[in-house]
């Protein structure tokens, strides 16, 4: 390397230097990056039984009960216990929806889709914690009640 190219280095790595020790990451906190963060303790996950509003229509809704030691890998489904078609009469827990059976290319299969196996990729159970980003998710109803437009959200009950 000539002098040239080493101190062009040098001037191309300092910044990144001084970037690595400010850097503070929200999920990490102020526990500098050469240091392992203590984790907080588990959080205890909703257990009330009662389902949740749904933020949009197409959101797979949230889980509103502890699955703390359900079985959930190559060998066995605990969550198909309660949620498989066969099974809903008895457990009372609503069935996975027809989308669970369709394949990539929309055809409905006779069980559960491979894609859909692994449950908690997108149902999560609750808990009541302070939420580490903030969120501005607004609600399309109230988008829609505040527009001009005539709203089709349902009339409100005066
Ligand atoms: C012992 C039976 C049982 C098992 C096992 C079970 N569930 Fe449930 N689940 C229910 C019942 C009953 C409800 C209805 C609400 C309630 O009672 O908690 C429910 C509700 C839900 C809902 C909310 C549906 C909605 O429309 O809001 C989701 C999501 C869900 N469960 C996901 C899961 C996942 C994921 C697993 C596996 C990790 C699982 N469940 C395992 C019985 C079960
Ligand atoms: C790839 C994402 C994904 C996976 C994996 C998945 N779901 Fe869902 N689930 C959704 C979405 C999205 C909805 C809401 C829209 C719909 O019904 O497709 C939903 C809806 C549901 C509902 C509500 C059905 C209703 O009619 O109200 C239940 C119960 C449910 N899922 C259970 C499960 C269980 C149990 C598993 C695992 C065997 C599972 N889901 C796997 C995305 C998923």
């Amino acid at each position: 390397m000539n002098v040239k190219k080493f101190i062009m280095t040098l001037l191309l790595l300092v910044p990144l230097a001084g970037f690595a020790v400010d850097f503070q990451d929200g999920l990490r906190g102020a526990t500098p990056l050469d240091q392992t963060t203590q984790p907080p303790p588990i959080a205890n996950t909703d257990n009330s039984d009662v389902r949740r509003v749904r933020n949009y229509a197409m959101q797979p809704p949230v889980v509103p009960h502890k699955i703390e030691g359900y079985q959930l890998d190559k060998n066995a489904n605990k969550c198909m216990m309660c949620h498989a078609r066969t099974r809903t009469q008895e457990s009372q827990a609503p069935m996975i929806s027809v989308t669970h059976f369709m394949d990539r290319q929309g055809n409905f299969l006779a069980e559960l889709s491979p894609r859909r196996y692994f449950c908690l990729q997108c149902h999560v159970p609750q808990a009541d914690l302070k939420p580490l980003v903030e969120n501005e998710f607004v609600d399309v109803d109230s988008i829609l009640s505040k527009s001009t437009k005539p709203s089709l959200a349902p009339a409100k009950k005066k």
